[in-house]
């Protein structure tokens, strides 16, 4: 048993258009990282926040009971932890606010590393409550489809009817997702006030239908099938409304040849999914559609079967 432990956890697309809720991506290229290490004094405790670039956070709470990596670290540790308590360092690395999954990802990573001080660890798959205890702080909401992903990578199904339980699906070949970041913030748990709380039958018997076909297309590698499903027609259009570039971005996606784009999580991060090929082409194409609204933007192209969290030594 060791006294410390680093754990890297992966940025993710919330929603992945289809699937509000219950669907999630993982990433590569962004990520947090945590560093846990026992400390003789009893709780969770949170020595530092750093960005990109190694200075103190800006924005983030060293409160513990503030940060969605100690109360996830602080679930877990207060069932299974021995005596003692554990200091938290944290690196973020996905951007605020931004629809990538940033605080599931620090939930994700604190609670990785914190896992491997335990004397007896759990299985990955099990450590998913936890991590959700730091999600649900941060959007008021109990929605895996960022905190799923990220702990285990790939592309997973998670309908908040089945928690804890949730369903590693199929990806398809030769697909890529590209995400763009505009330098703009999108406060989740606002996004999610302002949404209809009904929507109507035939709204939800075509999300329905695109969601069977997207996750059958997905596993069969039926590229066509993917463009006609990637769709959201129920929360996508009360959330674009407020965001000048989308339409821009997106045209720009498919004309470049995406099978479909939408919106990442709440946004105001867009993705889309294309031909492994096309990636490069697609994320300069979108990025140069955001910065013709004079909005900086950053894009990662990344494989649909990106690793989930892991130690590192
Ligand atoms: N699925 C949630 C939402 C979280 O769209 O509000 C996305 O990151």
């Amino acid at each position: 048993m060791s006294d410390t432990a680093t754990a890297f956890a992966p940025a993710s697309i919330g929603n992945v258009a289809v699937g509000f809720d219950m669907l999630g991506l993982a990433l590569e290229g962004a990520g947090d990282r945590v560093t846990a290490t026992r400390r003789d004094a009893a709780g969770i405790t949170i020595a530092e926040v750093r960005d990109l670039d190694g200075e103190p956070h800006r924005d983030l709470p060293t409160r513990a009971d503030e940060n969605t990596a100690s109360i996830a670290a602080r679930a877990l540790w207060d069932e299974h932890g021995e005596s003692g308590g554990v200091e938290l360092r944290i690196f973020k690395g996905v951007p605020l606010q931004s629809g990538m999954g940033s605080s599931a990802a620090s939930a994700v990573a604190a609670t990785v590393a914190v896992n491997a001080l335990l004397e007896s660890p759990l299985e990955t798959t099990d450590l998913l409550p936890y991590a959700l205890e730091g999600e649900k702080y941060a959007s008021g909401g109990t929605h895996a489809d960022n905190v799923a992903p990220s702990l285990l990578g790939g592309l997973i199904l998670c309908p908040p009817a089945l928690l804890p339980e949730v369903i590693r699906l199929s990806v398809p070949e030769g697909v890529s997702s590209v995400v763009l970041h505009p330098d703009l913030q999108v406060n989740t748990e606002q996004a999610r006030r302002g949404l209809a709380d009904a929507c109507s039958m035939e709204q939800w018997l075509t999300q329905q239908g695109y969601l069977a076909g997207f996750v059958a297309a997905c596993a069969s590698s039926d590229l066509a099938m993917i463009g006609r499903t990637l769709k959201d027609i129920v929360i996508e259009p009360q959330r674009t409304a407020a965001l000048p570039y989308f339409e821009a971005v997106r045209d720009a996606a498919i004309g470049a040849g995406a099978l479909g784009c939408s919106l990442s999580g709440s946004g105001p991060s867009i993705f889309a999914l294309c031909d492994d090929q096309q990636a490069p082409e697609l994320a300069s194409a979108m990025a140069q559609a955001c910065r013709g609204f004079k909005i900086e933007c950053q894009t990662w192209i990344s494989s649909m079967s990106a690793p989930g969290a892991r130690l590192e030594t």
